[in-house]
């Protein structure tokens, strides 16, 4: 016997093992926090199904690529947070700049921004990663075939689905972003009549792309009849993503970010995303602070104030030294250290506002995203967000293939100083180069107990995530909220420039007196125009029992499935608590 094959019997012992670790347990539940009903619908008929998290979350991503339009992609790209019999992976899908893009792309002679340029049309879009990020992690860790996972979303293109009154609103606003400048009518001119006739809305083009999809997998998309027609459509509208950038385009595998919190391990974004790095802090700081928090009720000034001098301090260290890892060095180590954060709180004014030229970086040295939450019962967790940043992204539909471009381009710093669609800055570490991936705030996170799934959130919101994703888990931990409590309170965001506003969800304002109190020490409370977040929650409850909340900003489904019974146990968003301690 050749000595390599002694190891057989105890590689089938170990397979076998690992294979009943990781088929889902009959009884114990499952639960998911899904932004939309059909995407709700399939993830739990895959896990009813005996699929494991990964397989709801293939299927889910491409559910919500044909009714949720907005943000659920073909042409966007996005990030992974997974636990997975006990390892903890993160693969990064995030869009990459074309061979052809340049720093000074979307500045003219002049050195000025051209307005628009990086958000609407064929420029704007970086190449997709979404079909290479779904193959790579089914490929890796899903359990059902890929043509079956595709299906649903085939079936509901070709059948057509009565979009969400949230979905129709939402394209009629878009119309007047893309009006003369793309073929956005084209496509989704029909929803707009939708709610009128409750007719079904149907994407052939979109099925036939996803049947091929389904058939070839990513090499269609990359390197076949979908690849084709998207350099068609670079070309008839000036856009650089060429058919050399669809092939060398890798979804890639990164080292989680992990840091213990309260005795729990957080699992979370690394760059390129900023946001991780910026959880840490959040978190770090306002622990560090925890005497200053201690006299400051839930929503009071004083809380709104200190929470808006940390993340400051967040958004001037995310602007210095954040960007593509590949590209630059991010010293992430430095950044989310303990010691630095103690410190960096101590610069905290407790009384008044640091006007944002004293907020330095500080080491030493030299508008429509989603999200879902997806926890098997054999307790494998699949937190994924993925985009197409705006909504409806660039507002151009692939011809011939039904589906939307990305304008992530414009999460680069396209210029020092200029502002991105979320009004943040940025300065070398996120500036433009081939092949280069933009600096994302894109937050899934796992949140883990003894090597134990304990939590699993995430939510769109761009600037916004992970501040929201930070609130969130104050409101579980410090405030003792359930889970649809904590995703449906208030939230607030500052992000150091304009050095003195603070904006607040539109569904829930602070408090009167704390926004009176606010304004009188000089900050600006403005409700956003958008409403920022829909966060996608599950956690473990203290009798060992699961929760789940879908944020009622959006039009998403919460659940908890008991496997043993035939009906999935939906779970309501309370009612807003409108009324927080005035
Ligand atoms: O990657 C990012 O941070 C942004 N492109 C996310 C955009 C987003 O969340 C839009 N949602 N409202």
């Amino acid at each position: 016997m050749k000595r390599s094959l002694l190891w057989l019997p105890s590689l089938l012992v170990y397979a076998l093992l690992a294979s009943l670790l990781a088929a889902p347990l009959r009884g114990a539940p499952a639960a998911i926090a899904i932004p939309d009903n059909h995407g709700a619908e399939v993830a739990e008929a895959v896990l009813r199904d005996g699929g494991n998290a990964v397989d709801a979350a293939v299927a889910t991503a491409f559910v919500l690529a044909v009714t949720y339009p907005e943000a659920g992609n073909l042409g966007g790209g996005g990030f992974i947070t997974l636990h997975h019999q006990g390892i903890d992976r993160f693969l990064d899908f995030r869009e990459a700049a074309p061979g052809r893009a340049s720093r000074d792309m979307y500045l003219d002679a002049q050195g000025n921004y051209v307005a628009e340029s990086s958000l609407v049309g064929h420029r704007a879009a970086g190449v997709p990663g979404t079909v290479a990020g779904l193959w790579e992690v089914h490929r890796q860790y899903g359990s059902r075939p890929w043509k079956t996972l595709l299906q649903p979303a085939i079936r509901l293109a070709r059948e057509g689905f009565v979009p969400h009154p949230q979905l129709i609103e939402r394209t009629r606003e878009a119309f007047a972003d893309y009006e003369g400048k793309t073929n956005f009518r084209e496509y989704f001119g029909e929803m707009a009549e939708a709610d009128a006739s409750r007719q079904p809305f149907r994407q052939a083009e979109l099925a036939a792309t996803l049947q091929r999809i389904a058939e070839q997998g990513p090499r269609d998309f990359y390197a076949g009849r979908t690849a084709e027609l998207l350099v068609a459509e670079m070309r008839r509208g000036g856009g650089l993503i060429s058919r050399a950038d669809l092939r060398s385009y890798r979804a890639i595998w990164r080292t989680p970010l992990q840091f213990s919190w309260r005795g729990y391990t957080l699992v979370t974004a690394p760059p390129p995303s900023s946001g991780g790095i910026a959880l840490a802090q959040l978190l770090g700081m306002k622990d560090a602070l925890a005497a200053e928090f201690k006299d400051s009720p839930y929503l009071s000034t004083r809380y709104v104030h200190l929470i808006a001098e940390i993340e400051k301090r967040v958004f001037a260290d995310r602007a210095e030294y954040l960007g593509d890892p590949d590209f630059v060095k991010v010293p992430v180590k430095e950044l989310v250290a303990t010691e630095y954060l103690q410190q960096r709180a101590q610069q905290v004014n407790r009384t008044a506002i640091s006007p944002p030229p004293s907020v330095k970086p500080g080491l030493a040295e030299s508008l429509q995203t989603t999200h879902f939450s997806i926890l098997d019962s054999a307790g494998n967790a699949v937190s994924l967000t993925y985009t197409l940043n705006g909504s409806f992204g660039n507002g151009v539909v692939v011809g011939g293939a039904g589906f939307l471009l990305n304008n992530e381009m414009d999460d680069f710093s396209v210029k020092p100083g200029v502002p991105n669609l979320y009004g943040v800055v940025g300065a070398t570490a996120n500036e433009i180069a081939p092949g280069k991936r933009m600096l994302s705030s894109m937050t899934p996170t796992i949140l883990l107990k003894d090597g134990v799934v304990h939590g699993v959130l995430g939510t769109p919101g761009g600037s916004t995530i992970f501040t929201s994703v930070f609130q969130t888990l104050v409101n579980l931990f410090d405030h003792g909220m359930t889970a649809p409590e904590a995703v449906s309170a208030p939230r607030f965001h500052h992000q150091l420039i304009p050095g003195t506003l603070i904006i607040v969800s539109r569904c829930c304002n602070l408090p009167e007196k704390t926004r009176a109190e606010l304004v009188a020490m000089g900050y600006e409370v403005r409700q956003n125009s958008w409403e920022f977040g829909d966060m996608q929650v599950i956690e473990r409850t203290p009798n060992g029992g699961l929760a789940a909340a879908a944020d009622p900003r959006g039009r998403g489904q919460a659940r908890v499935i008991e496997l043993t019974s035939r009906t999935a146990k939906p779970v309501e968003p309370r009612s807003r608590p409108a009324a927080v301690a005035e």
